[in-house]
């Protein structure tokens, strides 16, 4: 009998594998599960398996890629969006590199409202409050959403749906995208304003747009001496959008009314895992956790059933397509990557 592609599954938690095995009844596969991340110095682990599963936290970096080639890996299976992990020169022509674009934009939408309503209801201080027998009011006085001004920064999957929650409350919203789609706006009732615009009007900001050279600490000094006193900032796009100084220097004046992080700048050092006993190094992050405005969640938006349900099976289907020779819709194009994007032809004389 043909025994079972094997593949080996890197810094998994018992939550990814309790999802991987409930997808895998449908395919089958030799699933080995692995607590390390995979980089240049666990690499050897992946020994005997013809593919690799990884995280956003794992090094597919270059001394990584050429071992796992050398040892005979074929596949690598990202089992997020981004491969800013990957050293895509590295993998040319030896590793298929296949990921999961978009797992339950539901899932963050709903988490960065979550935050947005905790925040300015103050529902974290409140829990904390009655459970001291503490039933004062003092201090927690919110204000309506309702008429109030949203700025949606990125209108892709996830702040698609962050519009129509937002909408749903009875919020004004203005969005910003380089590639502004009139028709959603129309459908949505958004309208899509200038950055500047976005900061001098929003009581509450909200940032889904990727980490790119341009969107790179978007949020810092400057742009938040453009907003409205006592905003409210929301973040689960990517840590670097905003530079944490600045943020902090924003909530001790008070022109930022409140801030909930759902990623940060220097995360990979401690999100994912738990540093209750040992305590944190990082001065910036420590100094974050003692605002009583900000709310920080350790990168779950994503988490939620459907979204690992999605992104085991997406996995799964993916690596099916690779062993069966077959291509992939999740494949990153590695050629591509390294040869740039294709030259566009001259415009035409205007
Ligand atoms: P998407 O690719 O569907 O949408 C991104 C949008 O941002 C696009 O419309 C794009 O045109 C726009 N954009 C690009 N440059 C921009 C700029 N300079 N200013 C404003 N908008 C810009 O991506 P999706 O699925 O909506 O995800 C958005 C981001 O959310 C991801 O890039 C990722 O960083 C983050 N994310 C966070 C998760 C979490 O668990 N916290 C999980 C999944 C994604």
């Amino acid at each position: 009998m043909k025994s079972k592609p094997a593949i080996a599954v890197f810094d998994t938690k018992p939550y990814d594998q309790e999802f991987f095995e409930a997808a895998n009844a449908r395919f089958g596969f030799a699933l080995r599960f692995f607590r390390p991340r995979l980089n240049a110095d666990t690499v050897r682990m992946a020994e005997g398996f013809p593919a690799v599963c990884v995280f956003v936290n794992d090094a597919v970096d270059a001394p990584t890629a050429d071992a796992l080639a050398r040892m005979g890996v074929r596949f690598v299976a990202l089992r997020c969006a981004g491969y800013n992990n990957v050293d895509l020169r590295a993998a040319a022509g030896r590793l298929r590199v296949v990921r999961v674009p978009a797992y339950s934009p539901h899932a963050v939408a709903e988490h960065a409202v979550a935050l947005m309503l905790a925040l300015n209801r103050k529902t974290h201080r409140a829990y904390l409050r009655t459970r001291d027998a503490n039933f004062s009011l003092q201090g927690l006085l919110g204000f309506d959403l309702h008429g109030k001004t949203a700025g949606v920064i990125g209108t892709g999957k996830i702040g698609r749906v962050v519009v129509g929650i937002l909408r749903g409350f009875g919020m004004q919203v203005l969005a910003h995208d380089p590639f502004p789609d009139s028709a959603f706006a129309a459908a949505s009732g958004c309208r899509y304003a200038p950055l500047e615009e976005i900061f001098r009007a929003s009581d509450v900001i909200t940032l889904h747009c990727p980490l790119t050279p341009e969107t790179a600490q978007m949020i810092r000094a400057e742009t938040i001496a453009q907003m409205k006193k006592g905003v409210t900032i929301i973040n689960t796009g990517r840590g670097k959008l905003i530079r944490t100084k600045d943020l902090i220097a924003g909530l001790k004046s008070g022109r930022i009314g409140a801030a909930g992080l759902d990623v940060y700048e220097e995360e990979e050092h401690y999100f994912f895992e738990d540093y209750s006993a040992g305590g944190i190094q990082d001065d910036v992050l420590a100094r974050l956790t003692t605002f009583p405005n900000v709310l920080i969640t350790a990168h779950q938006a994503f988490f939620t059933r459907e979204a690992l349900a999605n992104i085991a099976a997406t996995t799964l289907e993916n690596l099916r397509c690779c062993f069966a020779g077959e291509p992939s819709p999740n494949e990153i194009c590695v050629q591509c990557a390294v040869a740039g994007p294709p030259e566009l032809p001259p415009a035409p004389p205007s």
